[in-house]
């Protein structure tokens, strides 16, 4: 399957704006593979038990923390444009003078402990933190390269250690994302851009050669995550391939994945890899992916990394019901969450999160391994106006009415907009054997009737919850 990721991560990203498509990557047949991937070689027996955990998880936790967090979107005294940990190439800030914010990066405040609690809090069941974001900066220990956490900061630990105790310790599963192609203070790593003609570079430290860049640094690095880690990581989550990535490149990669064999990655590695994973970006599609696992990943303000001047966040209501869509569609949801130079997540993300988790509280069995939505047609249309971001297909408009899960013997009708004192369902094809609103302890029957395949039912004037209340139908 082809992905699109390009062009949707770099429009997010850049300050440019563009009609041509950036560059897409180059879909191969897993048979044309250089080094055949997992993908390519387990039975679906196989795979199921390897994605088993993910698809129950529903939920994960983002982490976009590094040095740009130091800036906070400012330079100079003036804002950059855009999301925060692009501040590097939306500033043309030259590698020296950014490379000397890791003299400045000393996050006292940073709490292992804390962190994993919230995720756990908020309902996540998973946490992917970026390990390196496109600056180069490792947010690690590592002895391949110097620019990181350890040795270049007065804070000299590494937090990627400390998070991977607490996880472990709290029983949720710990991810690193790595940007694998761009980097834009190791000479050689790439730096994208829409204009194939010129690359994206603009320092002359930058210039070197790819091929050398993975073999010194990238490569180097993300066998010092897979093997330093206890235990070690369960997703490994790449970004913005360019065509400099070129099938043979990536089996190489690969070649270091494929002795991780319980290991998730992610559709952005490049090189015609297809991973396990689709990743749209800040949207839900119409209809997910069906056949293929999928993970939408969104910011609750406009920026993944920490800007100061970024309030602009989204409200509980938005980001539960993008949980509810994206579970309706069977896919899985990583939120993220920008901490600060200190190492802080702000308090209106942490708020949000705690809001989420308590309506999971009540309602996670209508999320956790779930399955997609019985009921056939959409829930909204398409722009004839507006394009989706980065991509030259119309823009999804969702409908905020309600949205149906699924388990064995069950339909849950997650009711986002209340519809006053009856609920009509069209195509309800199976025997309703009983109805209740999930949140009541007790059970206590709703009246419904059912003609056909017809269902209506009685409800109280008043939701339950006014973000979404769930009405349990048993089929069985
Ligand atoms: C994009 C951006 C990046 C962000 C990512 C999250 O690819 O380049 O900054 O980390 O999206 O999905």
């Amino acid at each position: 399957m082809k992905s699109l990721i390009y062009a949707v991560s770099l429009a997010s990203a850049m300050v440019v704006s563009s009609a041509s498509a950036a560059a897409a990557p180059v879909a191969q047949e897993a048979s044309t593979h250089p080094v055949p991937a997992v993908q390519d070689t387990e039975t679906p027996a196989q795979r199921d038990a390897r994605m088993g955990w993910w698809r129950q998880a529903r939920f994960g936790m983002f982490i976009h923390w590094g040095l740009y967090a130091v800036p906070a979107g400012v330079w100079n005294g003036k804002p950059v444009d855009s999301i925060g940990e692009w501040i590097m190439y939306n500033g043309k800030i030259p590698v020296a003078d950014y490379k000397k914010l890791a003299s400045r990066f000393n996050p006292a405040k940073f709490d292992a402990h804390a962190w994993v609690a919230l995720a756990k809090a908020a309902g996540m069941k998973y946490i992917v933190i970026t390990a390196k974001h496109h600056d180069g900066f490792a947010m690690f220990d590592s002895k391949a390269n110097p620019f990181n956490i350890v040795d270049a900061t007065p804070f000299k630990r590494d937090p990627l250690k400390a998070l991977a105790k607490e996880a472990q310790k709290q029983g949720i599963k710990l991810g690193f994302y790595y940007s694998q192609d761009q980097d834009w203070t190791a000479p050689g790593g790439a730096a994208m851009t829409y204009d194939k003609l010129h690359d994206g570079h603009w320092d002359k430290a930058q210039q070197g050669d790819f091929a050398e860049y993975l073999h010194t640094k990238a490569i180097p690095q993300l066998k010092e995550l897979l093997s330093n880690y206890q235990p070690s990581p369960a997703i490994i989550w790449f970004d913005t391939p360019t065509a400099e990535m070129t099938p043979q490149l990536a089996s190489e990669i690969v070649t270091l994945l494929n002795q991780h064999p319980n290991l998730i990655w992610n559709n952005r590695l490049g090189g015609g890899y297809n991973g396990d994973t689709e990743t749209p970006e800040q949207n839900v599609p119409a209809q997910g992916y069906p056949g293929r696992d999928w993970e939408t990943c969104m910011t609750i303000n406009d920026t993944w990394g920490y800007k100061s001047n970024d309030t602009n966040f989204k409200s509980t209501r938005e980001l539960l019901r993008t949980l509810v869509d994206v579970a309706s569609k069977g896919g899985n949801l990583l939120l993220n969450v920008g901490p600060d130079a200190q190492g802080v997540i702000p308090a209106p993300e942490a708020e949000r999160l705690q809001v989420i988790g308590k309506w999971l509280d009540v309602n996670g069995e209508s999320i956790y391994g779930t399955g997609p939505t019985p009921f056939p047609g959409d829930h909204g249309t398409f722009s004839t106006t507006e394009k989706t971001v980065g991509e030259n297909k119309p823009k999804w408009i969702p409908a905020w009415d309600w949205r149906a899960t699924t388990k064995p013997g069950k339909i849950y009708i997650h009711l986002l907009t209340w519809p006053g004192k009856t609920f009509h369902l069209a195509n309800v094809t199976a025997q309703i054997k009983q109805a209740y609103f999930l949140a009541d302890p007790k059970h206590a029957p709703l009246t419904y009737t059912q003609k056909g395949n017809a269902l209506d039912l009685q409800l109280p004037g008043k939701p339950i919850d006014s973000n979404d209340t769930v009405v349990v139908l048993k089929t069985k």
